[in-house]
C-alpha cells in the first residue's frame, strides 16, 4: 500500500460512483486531491465543477488546483456517460456528446494536466476505459468506440511522456455505480436489483465489482507502487472478457 503523502491528484467524475472512490481512496492514502465534476464534490481538499468536454473548462479546473496544491503529480479521468444504439440508430449529436465527454475529455484534461505533471518528474495519468475497449455489447457503438480511443490515446500518452509522466488505463467489468444502476432501471425493467445480479453472474467472480475494487487498481497504477508500469490496460473485469460464450 503506497503513501500518496505530498502527492497532489485531480480527479475528474468524482461526485459519484468510481471517481468518488477514487477520490476517497487517494485522499485515505495522504494526497490532497481536487475533484472534477459538473457537480459538487464532497471530501475532497477542492471542487470544481467542469464540464471536461470544453476546453475551457478542463484549463478552469486545473488551474485552481496547481495554485491550491503548487503542482500536480496525478491525474485519474473518470467522467464519462453512457449512451445507446448502434451507428444506424446512434444520432450524429448523441456520437459527438459521447466521444466529447469519454474521449475528448481525457485528451482535453491531459493536455491542461502535462506540463505540470512532467514538472514533477514522477507523474502519473490513470484513465478509466472499459472492456468495451475489447468486446462490445450489442448497442453501444459510441461508447465502445470512445472507450477503444481512451486506451489508444493512454498509449500514446505512455510514449510520449516517458520518462516524466506513466500513463495507464483501467478497465473495468460491470461496476455497481449510480451508471449501472441507471443502465439496470432502463433494461431491468421493474426488477434492477435482479438484473444487477445477472450480470454480476455473467462474470466468473459471480457478481459485479464495487466502485472501490476498481478505484483500488486505479490508485496503485498512480501510485509509485507502479513506478515500472507505463502504456497498460490494466483489465479489472471480474474475468469477464477471459471466457468464450456466456458461462
Ligand atoms: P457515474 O455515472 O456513476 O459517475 C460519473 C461521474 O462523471 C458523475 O459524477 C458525472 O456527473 C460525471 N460526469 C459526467 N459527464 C461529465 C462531464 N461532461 N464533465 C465532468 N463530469 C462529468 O459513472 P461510473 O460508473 O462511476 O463511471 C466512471 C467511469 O467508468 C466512466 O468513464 C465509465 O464509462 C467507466 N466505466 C463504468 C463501468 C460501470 O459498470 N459502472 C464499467 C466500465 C467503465
Amino acid at each position: 500500500m503506497s503513501d500518496l503523502s505530498g502527492k497532489a491528484a485531480i480527479v475528474t467524475g468524482a461526485a459519484n460512483g468510481i471517481g468518488a472512490a477514487v477520490a476517497a481512496l487517494l485522499a485515505e492514502r495522504g494526497a490532497r486531491v481536487c475533484g472534477v465534476d459538473l457537480d459538487d464534490v464532497g471530501g475532497v481538499d477542492l471542487s470544481v465543477r467542469a464540464d471536461v468536454s470544453s476546453s475551457a473548462a478542463c484549463g478552469g479546473a486545473v488551474a485552481p488546483a496547481l495554485s491550491s496544491f503548487g503542482g500536480l503529480d496525478i491525474l485519474v479521468c473518470c467522467a464519462g456517460i453512457q449512451r445507446y444504439g448502434s451507428v444506424v440508430d446512434t444520432p450524429e449529436e448523441t456520437w459527438d456528446e459521447v466521444i466529447g465527454v469519454n474521449l475528448t475529455g481525457m485528451f482535453l484534461m491531459a493536455k491542461h494536466a502535462m506540463p505540470a505533471l512532467e514538472a514533477s518528474g514522477a507523474g502519473a495519468v490513470v484513465n478509466v476505459a472499459s472492456v468495451q475497449a475489447f468486446a462490445a455489447q450489442r448497442g453501444v457503438a459510441a461508447y465502445a468506440a470512445s472507450k477503444g480511443g481512451v486506451v489508444a490515446l493512454t498509449r500514446a500518452m505512455a510514449i510520449d511522456h516517458a520518462p516524466a509522466v506513466r500513463a495507464n488505463c483501467i478497465c473495468p467489468g460491470s461496476v455497481d455505480t449510480p451508471m449501472l444502476r441507471g443502465a439496470a432501471r432502463l433494461f431491468g425493467g421493474d426488477d434492477p436489483d435482479g438484473t444487477v445480479r445477472a450480470w454480476g453472474a455473467m462474470h466468473p467472480m459471480g457478481r459485479v465489482s464495487t466502485p472501490r475494487e476498481v478505484a483500488e487498481a486505479a490508485v496503485f497504477l498512480a501510485s509509485p507502487a507502479a513506478s515500472f508500469v507505463t502504456g497498460a490496460a490494466l483489465l479489472v473485469d471480474g474475468g469477464l472478457i477471459s471466457q468464450i460464450g456466456g458461462t
